[in-house]
């Protein structure tokens, strides 16, 4: 059965103390409370992440980026390579993320290149993948969501199904407060993990985990987690407070005791 895995997104928020200050209490409440099969991410900005690094020890809490260059070295001003990234360490790096694709052109051809730069590298990349509004309104997010996840993974060889995380997250659902319901993430979820069946085989893609990212909160989490292609959250706003953030790792433990 695959774990679940409880991912804050930090976006452009909190500075490198106040990550050290919110990852103290996280790393005291993951090492009281914990599962075997519940794993815990992080995703600071690269100014904090060297010292979240520390900060999170050895703690079971994982480490990710938020974005990565899709090159390798060189002049690239503003730029962090997956080698850099690898240098701290991290363990995860959210590529493909709707922001990074509308406000930074981040496109399925730069998502694939980034893929590879991460595993060359050792790290898990978080794909992520989702429709607009519009695209939702017109019936078009099941052919916008193949076709993000088939140009982003093209010609991608998978031992596993370990080495990548999916994350599905309706773009009218990010930092609005609506939520997907149930029925219409585990909708595109299966879509996701049927297409993933046929573009390696259904092993691996039994393996892989799909989270779901949109307005993720406490209130909702529960009857999210307990579809059957949903593992776990890519979380914004319900990520940036400790005690909103370890109720949801509450959650996603008693989900998984239940099981
Ligand atoms: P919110 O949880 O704030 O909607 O953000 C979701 C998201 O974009 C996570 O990557």
């Amino acid at each position: 059965m695959r774990n679940i895995l409880v991912a804050g997104n930090w976006k452009m928020n909190k500075t490198p103390g106040e990550t050290v200050e919110f990852l103290e209490e996280l790393t005291n409440y993951c090492k009281q409370n914990n599962h075997p099969e519940v794993e815990v991410m992080i995703a600071p900005t690269y100014l904090a992440i060297s010292e979240a690094r520390k900060a999170i020890a050895d703690a079971p809490v994982l480490l990710s980026a938020q974005n990565v260059s899709m090159n390798i070295n060189g002049a690239f001003t503003g730029e962090i390579s997956a080698s850099m990234l690898k240098s701290i360490p991290v363990d995860m790096c959210i590529i493909g993320h709707s922001e990074r694709r509308s406000y930074h052109n981040e496109t399925d051809s730069k998502i694939y290149r980034k893929l590879h730069v991460l595993l060359a590298n050792g790290i898990t990349p978080i794909v992520c993948v989702g429709e607009t509004l519009t695209q939702r309104k017109a019936d078009e997010t099941m052919e916008v969501v193949i076709e993000q996840l088939d140009e982003s993974l093209n010609d991608l060889n998978l031992v596993t199904g370990k080495e990548i995380v999916i994350a599905y997250e309706p773009i009218w659902a990010i930092g609005t407060g609506v939520t997907a319901s149930p029925e219409q993430a585990e909708e595109v979820h299966s879509l996701i993990r049927r297409r993933l069946a046929k573009r390696f085989n259904p092993k691996i893609a039994e393996n892989i985990i799909i989270l779901y990212g949109g307005s993720m909160k406490p209130a909702n989490m529960e009857e999210l987690l307990a579809c059957p292609n949903i593992d776990g959250g890519l979380i914004g706003g319900a990520s940036l407070e400790t005690e909103i953030f370890t109720k949801m790792i509450g959650i996603a433990i008693e989900t998984k005791k239940r099981n």
